[in-house]
């Protein structure tokens, strides 16, 4: 058997045999990217985070930061040691010393922010939901392609290394065909007012659904059919939905809520075994396998490999500064097609559930 040749400095060693399914992955460390200058547009909460772990853990900078309000954008600079601040995000776009941006604004600014950035020549980042809808979804893409410019949906979690080891082993077949997949989203966030207001992108789906959604398409790609049931909250947004995926040989469950928190778990069925990410699937955390080798081990043979890491948003960093490197216009590990079929989904979830924004 081939072993994984091992180049990650912060992660353990992946023991066997998911060493030996995972055969070939690569994962590159962060620090290892080129560095980039970047402008980050909107100085909220998940802003917050990115300015923290981007510079800790690549070898990048947050160079600017652009806010509706420049005493907004200032505190957040001084905070974060971010050499510039400015007061509008058309500013923070034309810095000629930002590299790349990274729109951090609730979700129905993502598509006209993305846009304005692309729009200056900047190659962008945007936080998930990608858009509010497909159809916004393909016209920041267009434009993109247009422009020729790099433009990436933020869903960090494809980017991490035990999904890099996941994808393999999905690829490499060694467990046989993925059969079923489940994931969860379940969070206490009642009391944030941008996911209960309609005006603001609200609802369960776009904020935390995206993430199991997100998950079932990376392993399934676009499905057949999509069903879904949900129920919702008196401002008209999803507090719940429940949602099945179907290709011609496999079955996906997602399931989000902002009204009570739980394991947020993900598991996927192969022929030969299952993939378990027991807590919080969405970010850096323990990995299992479990095979089944026969009836001496009815429970299974379990294998777990923690891939939990300081931070999480630095390999997203990572990856668009070695696809500027590469002149790549788009993520391999989250295409533009990826994007656009995943909000195609939440489009078709959101009809089905009777979720209809102010916009609509
Ligand atoms: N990857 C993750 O783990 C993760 C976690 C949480 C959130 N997110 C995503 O990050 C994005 C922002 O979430 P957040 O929690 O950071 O949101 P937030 O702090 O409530 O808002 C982010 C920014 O959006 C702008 N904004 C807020 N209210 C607005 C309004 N009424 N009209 C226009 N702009 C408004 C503000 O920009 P100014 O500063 O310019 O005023 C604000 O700083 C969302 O897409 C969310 O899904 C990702």
């Amino acid at each position: 058997m081939t072993t994984t040749p091992w180049t990650h400095s912060c992660l353990p060693e992946l023991p066997q045999p998911l060493a030996d399914l995972a055969a070939g992955v690569d994962l590159p460390d962060p620090m290892s990217a080129p560095p980039l200058r970047w402008g980050i547009i909107g100085a909220g909460g998940i802003a917050r985070t990115f300015a923290r772990d981007v510079p800790l853990h690549t070898r990048s900078t947050i160079h600017a930061v652009g806010a509706r309000d420049l005493d907004r954008a200032r505190a957040f600079a001084e905070e974060f040691g971010v050499a510039r601040a400015h007061g509008s995000y058309e500013e923070l776009v034309t810095d000629p010393d930002v590299d790349a941006v990274y729109v951090s604004t609730v979700h129905p600014m993502h598509a006209r922010n993305a846009m304005l950035a692309l729009e200056a020549g900047k190659p962008v980042l945007v936080e998930k939901a990608f858009t509010v809808d497909a159809a916004q979804a393909r016209e920041v893409v267009d434009l993109a392609g247009r422009s020729g410019l790099f433009a990436m949906e933020a869903m960090w979690s494809r980017q991490l290394p035990h999904y890099r080891v996941i994808r393999q082993i999905v690829r490499n077949g060694t467990l046989g065909r993925v059969v079923s997949l489940q994931a969860d989203h379940s969070q206490a966030l009642l009391h944030v007012p941008r996911l209960v207001e309609p005006e603001l992108g609200g609802g369960a789906l776009l904020d935390l659904g995206v993430y199991p959604v997100s998950f079932l398409h990376w392993v399934l790609g676009r499905p057949d059919s999509v069903t879904a049931v949900g129920r919702l909250l008196g401002s008209g947004v999803d507090a719940a939905d429940a949602i099945t995926l179907v290709t011609p040989g496999a079955l996906g469950v997602a399931r989000c809520n902002l009204d009570g928190r739980g394991a947020t778990g993900a598991e996927i069925v192969f022929e030969k075994g299952a993939i378990e990410l027991p807590l919080q699937f969405y970010r850096p955390g323990v990995l299992r396998l479990r095979t089944f080798p026969g009836d001496a081990s009815p429970d299974g043979m379990v294998t777990s490999w923690d891939a939990s890491l300081p931070g999480g948003f630095q390999y997203e960093a990572a990856e668009v500064a070695r696809c500027l490197e590469a002149n790549l216009t788009q993520s391999p590990a989250m295409t533009w097609q990826d994007s656009v079929e995943v909000m195609e989904i939440m489009d078709q979830v959101r009809a089905q559930v009777g979720v209809i924004y102010p916009w609509e």
